[in-house]
């Protein structure tokens, strides 16, 4: 594979990802997976309408493609209200905030993604909305300018990141409620790969959906776009259906391995182990040597690899572990551990 492409594995979203709006679940009840989650949204949403009120201001974390932007929309969905979708970024000066806020109607959703990256001029106007649901805005200059104060309706913001670390505490502590999202069980993957492929017309078997789910990360996104390229190929070289047979062929063709590692996570364990004896090893020289940008590397190999224990970060540098020296069949050479006395 060539530096640059994109990846079939990516968690982040892909151009052609198209598909995946009307897969998506519109309702808490279609959700499948994230069960704890799902029951304290339950009680949240059921209080805030028993008692006719706003949702309380919710924020989602977790790696990408876990489904936050997708909760948010259901939230609002089974609330009945708007929902405004931005981003961090988006949102550059105080005036583009203050425009979007004046706008919101009672109960709406505000939904913002990234919401770590917003700027901290933006975030101070985000505050006192957040908190007392008013809007301190500056109008004229100089010594004629002063400050109003508007009352805005009561909404809902709804935050997602995937680095909670980057929130500012004041920022984190406006919202009532506080979700992290983790990887999918196999059995919740294929559940919802199942109801893709039902939702799609493509017949699939049991055994073709389950290897799929064990080689998708356990993140939807990467199940459901899996799904896609396995259905090309069932239609053109089988005979449609999705069995063990093709999905095993269909991702053996795709640089997909057993345990959903593709090209790119392989050069990174062989290079860690075969030119730098399994680390200690920087993640600037991993990335110098395979041809990288180390935060590609950091933010979409790294996470996935350190989930299945094949490499460790230590303050030297990145260590493989002995399983990444299995997976790729190579004899281990490293230490297993810290050196005893004798
Ligand atoms: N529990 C689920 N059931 C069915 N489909 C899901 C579920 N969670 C996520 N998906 C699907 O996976 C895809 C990615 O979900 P979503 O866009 O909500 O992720 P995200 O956490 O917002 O990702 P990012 O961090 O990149 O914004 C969507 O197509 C969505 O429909
Ligand atoms: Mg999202």
């Amino acid at each position: 594979m060539n530096p640059g492409q994109p990846r079939l594995v990516d968690p982040q979203p892909r151009s052609d990802d198209k598909l995946e709006p009307a897969l998506r679940p519109r309702a808490l009840s279609e959700l499948i997976g994230q069960d704890k989650v799902r029951e304290n949204l339950s009680i949240l949403l059921a209080a805030a309408k028993q008692r006719k009120e706003a949702l309380d201001h919710v924020l989602f974390y977790g790696p990408p493609g876990l489904g936050k932007t997708t909760l948010a929309h259901i939230l609002a969905n089974e609330m009945g209200v708007n929902i405004k979708v931005t981003s961090g970024p988006a949102i550059e000066r105080q005036g583009d905030l203050a425009a979007i806020l004046s706008n919101m109607n009672s109960g709406d959703v505000l939904f913002v993604d990234e919401i770590h990256r917003l700027g901290k001029a933006v975030e101070e106007v985000l505050y006192p909305a957040m908190e007392d649901f008013s809007l301190d805005i500056v109008i004229g200059k100089g010594p004629a300018a002063r400050a109003i104060r508007l009352k805005l309706p009561r909404f809902t913001v709804i935050g997602a990141t995937t680095r909670l670390a980057l929130l500012t505490a004041p920022l984190r502590a406006r919202f009532g409620a506080t979700f992290r999202l983790d990887y999918y069980e196999p059995g919740a993957i294929q559940a919802i790969l199942q109801r893709a492929a039902t939702q799609l017309g493509s017949p699939a078997d049991e055994t073709g959906l389950a290897l799929l789910a064990g080689r998708s990360r356990g993140t939807p996104r990467v199940a459901l776009r899996m799904l896609r390229r396995v259905r090309d190929f069932a239609e053109v070289r089988a005979d449609g259906a999705i069995t063990a047979e093709v999905a095993h062929a269909a991702l053996d063709l795709l640089e997909v391995d057993a345990l959903g590692l593709d090209d790119m996570d392989r050069r990174v364990l062989s290079t860690i182990i075969q030119k730098f004896g399994g680390g200690p090893v920087g993640l600037n020289t991993i990335a110098a040597s395979i041809s990288e940008e180390p935060d590609t590397i950091m933010d979409v190999v790294e996470p996935y690899l350190m989930q299945l224990g094949f490499i460790e970060r230590r303050a030297q540098g990145r260590m493989a572990t002995r399983r990444a020296y299995e997976h790729l069949g190579l004899p281990y050479t490293g230490t297993d551990n810290a050196p005893t006395l004798f």
